[in-house]
This record gives C-alpha cells, sequence and structure tokens, in this order.
C-alpha cells in the first residue's frame, strides 16, 4: 500500500461517545453505509447509481455532511474519519434522516486516495476545517501541502472542484500560495452545494475565540 509511512495529519481523539453512537459504531461493519478499507476497493459499486462523487475528509461528527447529502441526493458524497465518536454519530444520523447518498470509511484520506480513487474520477473534495496544527513544529502535520494537491488534482476530473474552510489565517495564506503556484486549478467564488451551509462545530468553536473564517474554492481547469 503507498502512502502508509507519511507523517499522519491526526491524532486518535476518543471523545465523549453516547450509547447510541457506541450501538452503531459497534455495528458498523455490517452497516450499509459503512465500508471497511478493503472493501474501498469495490468503491464505485457502492452506490447503486452513476451519480457524481464528493469525499468529504474528517467530516467530525457528521453534520455537515449529512445536511448537504440531504439537500442533493443527486451527489453521492463518501466520508472519511479517523475520529470513532463521530462514525458512530454519523452513521446514526444517516439512518434516522434514510439517506441512500452517503456511506462512510474509517480510513486515513491520505491512504484512501493513494490507494482506492482511480485518477481523474471525483467530483469534488472537500476538507472544512483540518486540524490546523498551529505550532510552527507541527506543520509538517497538516494534511493541506503541495503533494496532497497535486494528488488532489490527479484524482478530480476536470471542472471539478476542491473546497475548503478553515479558520486559521496562518493555514489559509499557505494554502492560497500552494493554490497560486499551481497552473492545474483557478480560484472560484463558491460551489453551489455550500451556498448557505450550516456551521460545523470547530467552525463555531473558532468563531467563538474570535477568529476568521476563511472560504477556499478551487476548479481544476
Ligand atoms: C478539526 S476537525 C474538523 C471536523 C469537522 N469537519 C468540523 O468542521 O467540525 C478535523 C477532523 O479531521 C480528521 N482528520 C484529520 N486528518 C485526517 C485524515 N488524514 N483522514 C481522515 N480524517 C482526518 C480528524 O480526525 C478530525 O476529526
Amino acid at each position: 500500500m503507498n502512502n502508509s509511512n507519511h507523517i499522519k495529519s491526526f491524532v486518535k481523539r476518543s471523545g465523549r461517545i453516547t450509547n447510541s453512537q457506541k450501538v452503531f459504531l459497534n455495528n458498523k461493519d455490517s452497516d450499509y453505509n459503512f465500508f471497511s478499507i478493503d472493501k474501498a476497493l469495490h468503491y464505485e459499486k457502492i452506490f447503486n447509481n452513476k451519480n457524481p462523487y464528493v469525499l468529504d475528509i474528517g467530516f467530525g461528527d457528521g453534520k455537515l455532511l449529512t445536511n448537504i447529502a440531504k439537500k442533493f441526493p443527486e451527489v453521492n458524497f463518501i466520508g472519511l474519519e479517523v475520529y470513532e465518536s463521530g462514525i458512530g454519530n454519523v452513521l446514526k444520523q444517516i439512518c434516522e434522516e434514510e439517506l441512500d447518498n452517503i456511506k462512510i470509511s474509517c480510513c486515513d484520506a491520505i491512504v484512501f486516495l493513494s490507494n482506492f480513487i482511480k485518477d481523474e474520477s471525483l467530483y469534488g473534495v472537500s476538507l472544512f476545517f483540518p486540524d490546523p496544527w498551529p505550532k510552527k513544529k507541527h506543520h509538517k502535520r497538516r494534511i493541506i501541502d503541495k503533494e496532497f494537491i497535486n494528488l488532489l488534482s490527479r484524482k478530480i476530473y476536470k471542472n471539478g472542484f476542491i473546497k475548503i474552510a478553515t479558520d486559521w489565517s496562518n493555514y489559509s495564506d499557505i494554502i492560497i500560495e500552494i493554490f497560486n503556484q499551481n497552473n492545474k486549478f483557478e480560484k472560484i467564488n463558491d460551489i453551489y452545494l455550500y451556498k448557505n451551509r450550516c456551521l460545523t462545530k470547530f467552525e463555531k468553536r473558532g468563531i467563538s475565540l474570535g477568529h476568521k473564517i476563511s472560504e477556499l474554492s478551487y476548479r481544476l481547469k
């Protein structure tokens, strides 16, 4: 498997987990909306349609992901997260809302993209409030860097998008610089899927700390 030795962009948070989340988490392997990494090889068959796919990396508690999937049933969403209580939570929401256009996996996005996503197959990739790793000595752990954007540029098809939101101005400056130096993408105003989107948990935290929210949207030329 490629890229399994890269620096990890996450630490496994444990977090509080409710009994109902635990039930969904413990039963995930038999949950139709969850696929383990070995099944990811057949990811094209996990939706019974040919609708476009969007990959959401690090969905956290999953509220924004389920909210958007509900609004846009004609788009398929694959959500990746390594935070177990988030996985239990999103599987519960998918079941309660009877959504059939989201599938979830518990996997490092870099491993998943490198090994299981065909080139030019994704309509888009979203990262809402990726871990900021604020200390300079930890910047190397940030998921978004030059190599990561190059990887995405191979996996997204022409006119597909990358949507990023962050409340760390120093991270957003670096992301803008990476895209400025990458001639495969052009900056666009917004992506229709995310207009009037709800706020995420980490976004609310950033706002309460007085952080400015940067919304960055790019289209593959
Ligand atoms: C700061 S949280 C943001 C969660 C959510 N998007 C929000 O805005 O509330 C970042 C999330 O990304 C996840 N994450 C970080 N690196 C990841 C990776 N390589 N693959 C999958 N998930 C990752 C973390 O587990 C964490 O839950």
